[in-house]
């Protein structure tokens, strides 16, 4: 394959997905053009994340590789998400790698990981002791553990093939000191050392409402774990479930930060603000205006 093949066969591919490429608004950054680079890396054996796929330069590929890219892009096209294909996805400045195990963490849980990492610095705990649930492919734990190396940090998941996947990327991450343990929200952090003694529970909670999910793109329900989206019949089920166990586990004044799903923000603000063991309340909108993600603060011990 000559750089003339290399040129139009880049063009006629990205034409076609140009066409047919089916683009999901919460996976803002896979343009067909960035598609395209990171299949053609992966022919090549070069498995990318879409942040490094403007500066790859696609090569020469023989007949394996031609075969392997047009396997690809049909897969693609079939409705596979790119990550399943790659095995990597961004988050919070970070490359993880990515499986059909786990949610594909999305760039609109940044807010979620980023509000938490404000927080945290604000607080005076030098070592500040975060715990994050339904925490998936252990993206939110790792992204906060990446920019408050200081922190000691805790993940769980109900799924046992999700917390395989948050370990291997702890270990890819060279975090091995976050640690990832399995089972029902806060049911796995019982032992007395956590609690009152937590500064910050941290989830991306699944809050679509059952109903829903059937009807969610192809893309999303035939190759996404339906844990990680159901939320019961209103949507709310496990959110409510985390205000109500929170409390105990959090030292007086520590935070209680959740993503929550479109239309839920308001009325979730107005179930915390009205609970006595939370004294402050912020909601963040996204850029939509819509609230995403609500902060809610542990009464400090004097006025519980
Ligand atoms: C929306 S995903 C979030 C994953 C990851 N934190 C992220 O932001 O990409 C929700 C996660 O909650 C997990 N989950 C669902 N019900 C749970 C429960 N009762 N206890 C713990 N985890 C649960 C799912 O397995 C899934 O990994």
């Amino acid at each position: 394959m000559g750089t003339n093949d290399t040129a139009s066969t880049f063009a006629s591919l990205l034409q076609r997905l140009q066409g047919e490429l089916q683009l999901l608004p919460d996976k803002p950054d896979e343009s067909p053009e960035i598609t395209l680079r990171c299949l053609w890396a992966l022919a090549e054996d070069r498995p990318l994340a879409v942040s490094q796929a403007a500066t790859f330069t696609p090569g020469a590929l023989d007949d394996t590789g031609r075969a392997r890219l047009r396997a690809l892009v049909e897969q693609r096209l079939a409705g596979t998400p790119l990550a399943h294909l790659t095995g990597r996805q961004d988050f919070m400045g970070q490359i993880l790698l990515a499986s059909p195990a786990a949610l594909v963490p999305r760039r609109e849980t940044e807010q979620l990981g980023f509000t938490a990492v404000r927080r945290l610095q604000s607080l005076a705990s030098a070592r500040p002791l975060v715990i994050d649930v339904c925490t998936g492919a252990g993206n939110v734990a790792l992204g906060i553990a990446s920019h408050l190396p200081q922190a000691r940090i805790l993940g769980a998941d109900l799924s046992p093939e999700a917390v395989g996947l948050a370990r291997q990327n702890a270990g890819f991450l060279g975090r091995g000191d976050v640690e990832f343990r399995c089972g029902d929200l806060l049911e796995p952090f019982s032992e007395q050392l956590f609690q009152s003694a937590v500064d910050m529970i941290t989830c991306n909670p699944p809050y679509i409402s059952s109903a829903r999910v059937d009807g969610m793109p192809a893309e999303i329900c035939q190759h996404e774990p339906r844990l990680a989206f159901d939320g019961g019949p209103f949507g709310v089920k496990i959110i409510r479930k985390l205000v109500a166990t929170a409390p105990p586990l959090l030292r007086p004044g520590g935070w209680l930060l959740m993503e929550v799903g479109l239309g839920q923000g308001a009325g979730v603000a107005r179930t915390l603000a009205a609970d006595p063991q939370f004294d402050e309340i912020h909601t963040h909108n996204d850029a939509a205006g819509q609230i995403r993600v609500i902060e809610a603060r542990r009464t400090p011990a004097a006025q519980a």
